[in-house]
């Protein structure tokens, strides 16, 4: 089955362009419908219409007076992936915390990417943490989206070693490295529809 995905950014958008490679590459069986962002001056709009893939920048500002501002917004852009008739919904880079509104629209049809092995330093500055903690080895994380943050179960994983004298900047490339590759392949095993939810425990079939 081709996937529909709608891609959910905040930012740069380079997990975004590694999945639009690896459908152009044949490697994913998917098609970008809908590329949201909460910010204007997201990179990954500009390469997304660059690639002539329709972008939407959904302000939140306007939410603000709503009596619950993050679950309005969350319908809103619920709404939109609906509307494009995406059947998942991928957070790649994407700084909000989202609520169980959206959620609820796709139950175990939301991704996120998370830059260390969870359930270790979930969260913001992921690979800072790592650094900080003292870590020897981090890497990078996909998951269905719950909840609680960085908490859902996890898809895949792969491990990148810290080496002496990484910073914050060289761990994160070698980091982003592997997430490049590791996106598309979740991707891949739920276009197959190769993915079994058991628990915490996801099963990939053969
Ligand atoms: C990545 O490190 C991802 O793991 C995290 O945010 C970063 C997004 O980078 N969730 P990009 O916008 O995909 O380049």
């Amino acid at each position: 089955m081709t996937l529909a995905l709608g891609v959910l950014i905040s930012g740069r958008g380079s997990n975004l362009m590694a999945i639009l490679d690896a459908i152009h590459e044949g490697r994913l069986d998917a098609t970008v419908k809908i590329i949201i962002s909460n910010k204007e001056s997201a990179r990954g709009l500009e390469l997304a219409k660059d690639r002539g893939i329709q972008t939407y920048f959904l302000d939140p500002k306007p939410f603000a007076h709503e009596r619950n501002p993050r679950e309005a917004y969350d319908l809103a852009v619920g709404k939109v992936l609906q509307q494009h008739e995406v059947d998942c919904v991928v957070l790649a880079g994407y700084m909000r915390i989202v609520t169980p509104a959206l959620i609820r629209m796709f139950p175990s049809k939301i991704l996120n990417i998370h830059p260390s092995l969870l359930p270790a330093f979930p969260g913001l500055d992921a690979q800072r943490q790592a650094l900080a903690w003292g870590a020897k080895v981090s890497g990078c994380s996909v998951h269905f989206v719950t909840e609680g943050v960085d908490e859902g179960p996890i898809i895949c994983q792969k491990a990148v070693a810290i080496n002496e004298g990484d910073t914050v900047e060289t761990l994160s490339a070698r980091i982003l490295e592997q997430e490049h590759q590791l996106y598309p392949q979740a991707l891949q095993f739920m276009a197959q529809g190769r993915l079994q939810v058991e628990g915490r425990t996801v099963r990939v079939l053969a």
